[in-house]
């Protein structure tokens, strides 16, 4: 027997979760090696949560949403004891490697892990707001843009019929990389992200502009984590609640709501707001996403057998590779400006 897996799903779930635990388990089975499932991401190594995962376990996998192991916002560097267990139950468990699979917060506990305690871990970068380093995307992301891209084109509808501003509100954290993309495919007249804080004002006359050439309708993408932006210097964040999750993440949402109301009061136009929410990340995930989320579990797999520990697989260009988990988790991947400024083109 060449070893023990287990594998850990940590943070939102995403679409593709189950299809790359699909391929690490085929890929770690037929090499001989026993896989276990830590139920709730990191909360399953505290509290010690575990499930065998063998061929019948992983049948089905690849269409479906969502994770069959169970996620949590657990951070075991937040409670007092909890890293010691989490280093007790992988020796209890006889792990000789964990696959985690999760975005900065899941991914920056495995990076901390292997660094302070020689852990062996490798990661696998998930997110729909395709926000981690040292990968070009991520898996989930395809599918949260389609989705938003698909509510786009039947907004579309509506603001046509009714000669309406529609102000669709997307996800994305403290990135655009859902409004940017979803927006460009759905041909959105302004977008709205944290990256390229546009004042309202500005985003007002883009509009007023278009209905003068006639366009009597208009599609506002917003991103969640766009901070409202006045010509007075005036800046508010809207989020859900006060304060944060043991990642340090405040509740987002909302922000389309008061964009929605800011543009009806400066420009007369009725306006109506659209959340996408938690709709980006249910169901089954794209044909690409699928593909990527199963590449992305075979390298995990294969940066085990080869005992490259600390590694995270990633993806460049158009090759899987893998590259360190603490250069990956340093920082956020924030939309560049040339993306921006494609988008920009479409304005008004
Ligand atoms: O990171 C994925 C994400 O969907 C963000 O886009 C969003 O801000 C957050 O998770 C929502 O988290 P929760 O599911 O805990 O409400």
């Amino acid at each position: 027997m060449p070893g023990r897996i287990g594998i850990l799903t940590g943070g939102g779930d995403c679409p593709g979760l189950n299809a790359v635990i699909r391929a690490v388990a085929r890929r770690s089975l037929d090499r001989a090696y026993e896989v276990v499932g830590v139920r709730e991401g990191w909360r399953g190594m505290v509290d010690g949560l575990f499930q065998p995962l063998d061929y019948r376990t992983i049948s089905g996998l690849l269409p479906r949403g969502g994770t069959i192991i169970g996620t949590s916002r657990t951070n075991p560097f937040k409670t007092e004891g909890a890293v010691g267990r989490v280093l007790e139950a992988a020796e209890s468990e006889r792990f000789t490697a964990l696959v985690a699979i999760g975005g900065e917060d899941t991914l920056g506990v495995a990076a901390r892990l292997h660094g302070e305690h020689a852990f062996p871990v490798v990661g696998v970068p998930k997110t729909i707001d395709n926000d981690l380093s040292g990968t070009d995307y991520t898996f989930g992301f395809d599918t949260a843009v389609s989705v938003a891209t698909e509510a786009i084109d039947r907004l579309h509808t509506t603001a046509e019929s009714h000669n309406r501003v529609m102000v669709v509100e997307v996800m994305g954290r403290h990135t655009g990389w859902i409004a940017v993309m979803s927006g460009l495919a759905g041909g959105a007249d302004a977008i709205l992200i944290p990256e390229q804080p546009i004042t309202v004002e500005a985003a007002c006359e883009e509009l007023r502009r278009r209905h003068e050439r006639g366009k009597d309708f208009s599609i506002v993408v917003v991103s969640e984590g766009y901070e409202l932006t006045y010509e007075s210097g005036g800046k508010r964040t809207v989020t859900q609640e006060a304060g944060t999750d043991q990642f340090g993440h405040v509740r987002l949402g909302g922000v389309g709501e008061a964009l929605a109301r800011d543009i009806e009061e400066r420009t007369g136009y009725e306006t109506r707001v659209t959340v996408l929410g938690h709709v980006q990340r249910g169901g089954s995930p794209t044909p690409r996403d699928r593909v990527l989320a199963t590449r992305f579990g075979l390298k995990a797999a294969d940066l085990v057998h080869e005992g490259r520990f600390g590694r995270m697989a990633a993806l460049h260009g158009d090759a899987v590779v893998d590259v360190s988990l603490e250069e990956a988790t340093r920082e956020l991947k924030t939309v560049p400006p040339e993306w921006y400024d494609t988008a920009r083109a479409f304005f008004g």
